[in-house]
């Protein structure tokens, strides 16, 4: 199983300073040292986490003929759709049903199940909330003001993402998995799981670690972005999704990045004070990263395209 860090996200919110600076202390740890933690008392309620799982489940429930105009999309489609079994070129197979649709600044959504799009959008602005409150302390754990950031990078106005994940029971990591070795692209990735199925693990000093999800907790992961910004300090985690043996199981993903045509750039601030004095990344647009990663969707590929070696 994987160590990780539990944050309580009602004391970076209504905590004492003292309690606050631990927790932004606690957050710059945690993404430094393994790129993701566990978020505790996070405010979106149980009912809201049911409801949204459930209105995935009823969807993937759907005839296949209702659910057809959102399959074989492109990439930049706001609703996209996938079923059924992916074949690599290596006869690797990975197995999962996915629906991805956008969320933030304008949600998109099908128009079946009855209350979908309601139950998006309320779950999609809680979690955006909690990312932007997030990202707020994490500006704080690299001593950036947020001003700096919010020059650069138009974040509040920028785009999220919600993905639903429905894997079912398989033979477990050597012979199929529900997705293969990847890092998210945005810079926070939320991870919501109801129950106690698991499958996610975490790739961590050489290994490979599956995940316990505490009950009713949130999974927060760093993304591409979020290290390229940090000019590496923060490193994106790289994870995947094993079958589970005995039981199906879902999750609810959703990623929060700036807005699309932004470029994203390793924040000078950072750069002047890494000591060595030069950027780790090449400055990116968003949207042209996202292209990137299409192309090169395995492992952590994309961002070593833009990594910038041997300065
Ligand atoms: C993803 C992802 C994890 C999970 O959708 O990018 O990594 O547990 N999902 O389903
Ligand atoms: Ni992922």
């Amino acid at each position: 199983m994987a160590e990780m860090t539990t944050v309580d996200f009602s004391q970076l919110t209504c905590g004492t300073r003292d309690e606050r600076s631990k927790i932004v202390r606690e957050i710059g740890r945690a993404c430094e040292e393994r790129g993701f933690f566990a978020l505790v008392n996070h405010g979106v309620p149980a009912s809201l986490r049911a409801a949204v799982t459930a209105a995935m489940e009823d969807f993937f429930a759907l005839p296949a003929e209702e659910r057809e105009e959102y399959m074989g999309k492109q990439l930049f489609d706001p609703i996209r759709h996938g079923a059924g079994r992916t074949l690599t070129a290596d006869g690797f197979e990975y197995r999962r049903d996915f629906l991805r649709i956008f969320v933030h600044p304008t949600l998109h959504s099908p128009v079946k199940p009855l209350h979908f799009s309601a139950i998006c959008e309320e779950y999609g602005r809680k979690t955006r909330e909690i990312a932007h409150e997030l990202l707020r302390a994490i500006w704080e754990s690299l001593d950036l003001e947020e001003g700096f950031v919010g020059a650069i990078m138009d974040v509040r106005s920028g785009h999220q993402i919600l993905i639903g994940n429905s894997y079912p029971s398989g033979p477990g990591p050597n012979l199929g998995l529900g997705l293969p070795a990847h890092s998210d692209i945005a810079l926070l990735s939320i991870v919501m799981q109801e129950g106690s199925t698991s499958g996610l693990q975490v790739f961590h000093q050489g290994h490979w670690n599956l995940i316990e999800f505490i009950p009713d907790s949130l999974l927060v992961h760093v993304g591409d972005l979020l290290e390229i910004v940090s000019n590496g300090k923060y490193k994106s985690l790289l994870h995947r999704v094993t079958l589970n043996s005995t039981s199906a199981r879902m999750s609810i993903v959703t990623a929060i990045g700036p807005n699309p045509e932004d470029r994203v750039v390793p924040l000078p601030e950072l750069v002047r004070g890494s000591g060595s004095s030069s950027a780790k990344f090449r400055s990116i647009k968003y949207i042209e990263f996202v292209e990137l990663t299409a192309r090169n969707p395995f492992d952590k590929a994309a961002l070593n395209l833009v990594r910038l070696c041997d300065v």
